[in-house]
């Protein structure tokens, strides 16, 4: 089986999780385009999804789901987004896309978060994947100087602007034993927009697409 297609088992089992006549969260990358997909056959049931980008925003449009404004939706239901890496206890890595931000805020306001993603983003210390740190602009030097006395090697994802007109560090060498400490830690830094771990509200359920089934992770 291809990685594809663990993604796409990952997406599609996300489907029994959709709540009719409820709007739900909807985030980015290569495995929620697959949920995006497959969400298509129950665009009747629901009234729509709020997004966190444009990417994901225009690919929902093209499969016939409203786009709702997150301000004018209350609390979601559920959010579905894939990740870069996941531990056991469902902490997170995330915005490899670059959605880090909005993904934080739509899965903040959301009830239940629905990780997928194929097996092997699964892992036992997060860290591997460097770290995306969204930063204002003109913060940069400042953060990547903080950033290496927390022990890690920053590099400007150069020529990415996201969303919100910022730009992303990635920082590389970290094992992150502890997440909740280290989403803290970062998220104060002047000039820190959003850190992607997301630990502090970790996924509610894991969804991980191997040639063996899906297999359905709870935070332990
Ligand atoms: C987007 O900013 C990220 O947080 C994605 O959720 C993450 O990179 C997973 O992407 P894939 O589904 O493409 O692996």
């Amino acid at each position: 089986m291809s990685q594809d297609a663990a993604k796409k088992a990952a997406a599609e089992a996300a489907l029994k999780y959709v709540e009719p006549g409820e709007i739900l969260g909807v985030g980015t990358g290569s495995t929620v385009n697959f949920f995006i997909d497959a969400l298509a056959q129950m665009r009747h049931d629901i009234p729509g999804a709020a997004s966190s980008s444009e990417a994901s925003s225009a690919r929902l449009k093209a499969a016939g789901i409203p786009v709702l404004d997150l301000n004018n939706a209350g609390s979601l239901s559920i959010y579905v987004d894939g990740a870069d890496e996941a531990n056991h206890q469902l902490h997170l890595i995330k915005g490899g896309g670059g959605a880090l931000t909005r993904e934080k805020i739509v899965a903040a306001a959301s009830r239940k978060f629905i990780c997928i993603a194929d097996e092997s983003k699964l892992v036992q210390v997060l860290g591997k994947f460097p770290l995306p740190v969204e930063v204002i602009p003109m913060a940069r030097s400042y953060v990547a100087r903080e950033l290496v006395k927390l022990g890690g090697m920053p590099s400007w994802r150069e020529k990415v602007v996201t969303d919100n007109g910022n730009v992303i560090l990635d920082v590389a060498g970290l094992s992150i034993t502890d997440p909740v400490k280290l989403e803290t830690e970062i998220g104060l830094i002047a000039g820190v927009v959003t850190v992607g771990l997301f630990a502090r509200r970790p996924a509610d359920v894991l969804l991980l697409g191997s040639p063996a089934g899906v297999r359905e992770l709870k935070a332990i």
